[in-house]
């Protein structure tokens, strides 16, 4: 199994993976379309709001995409405050890093993809300076599978806070699409 960027011909794959994550796909069809352009088009890198988000797929011997995860600034969070300004908004989003969606075929789950990927994501993200990852997570079984990772979810009365360059920050329990939050201390 290989972890690499996705190019221009795995946006159809890319997008039928995504869609595993998404509890109503034919609602996210849209959605789906152009995240298979995009790929097929751009490859694994796209200009978001604060920097780049980059599609990493797990690639078997036959060159088969079993696996993808999307990951990016913390948009949102930087969006949420905007009375930072937008320098310090720009740090926060280069700090915290966000798991938009990550997906594994269903006929290859269980086999360590998933865990590769998110390895591979973390190690990506560290590199480049992320102290903190938030992931977006659809599903309750993906919930703790994310939290026998190192995810705490706050329950969904209750706001994480943590303080950046003096301001408290916090992160909603539920994402602005409605979804279950957690976050990650990169090492
Ligand atoms: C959640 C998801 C990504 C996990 O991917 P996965 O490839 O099945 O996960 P892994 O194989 O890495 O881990 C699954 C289990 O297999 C075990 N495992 C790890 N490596 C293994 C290996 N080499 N061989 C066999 N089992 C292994 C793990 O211990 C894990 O067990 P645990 O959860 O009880 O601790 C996958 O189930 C999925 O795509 N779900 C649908 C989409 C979704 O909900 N995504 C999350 C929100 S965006």
């Amino acid at each position: 199994m290989k972890i690499r960027l996705a190019r221009p011909g795995d946006g159809v794959a890319v997008a039928r993976l995504a869609a595993l994550a998404v509890p109503d796909p034919d609602a996210d069809r849209q959605g789906d379309g152009d995240l298979a352009k995009g790929v097929d088009q751009r490859g694994g890198r796209h200009r978001v709001p604060y920097g780049q988000a980059r599609i990493l797929v797990a690639v078997d011997q036959q060159h088969t995409v079993l696996g993808m995860c999307n990951i990016h600034p913390a948009i949102s969070l930087a969006q949420q405050h905007p009375h930072l300004g937008a320098h310090v908004q720009q740090r926060l989003a280069d700090r915290i890093g966000e798991l938009d969606v990550l997906a594994v075929d269903t006929t290859a789950q269980g086999r360590g993809i998933g865990c590769n990927l998110l390895r591979t994501a973390e190690a990506m993200l560290a590199t480049r300076g992320t102290t903190q990852l938030i992931a977006q997570v659809r599903s309750t079984s993906a919930l703790q599978w994310f939290s026998r990772r190192g995810f705490t979810f706050p329950s969904p009365n209750k706001v994480f806070a943590f303080k950046f360059e003096g301001h408290f920050i916090g992160i909603d329990a539920l994402s602005v699409t409605g979804y279950r939050q957690g976050y990650k201390p990169l090492h």
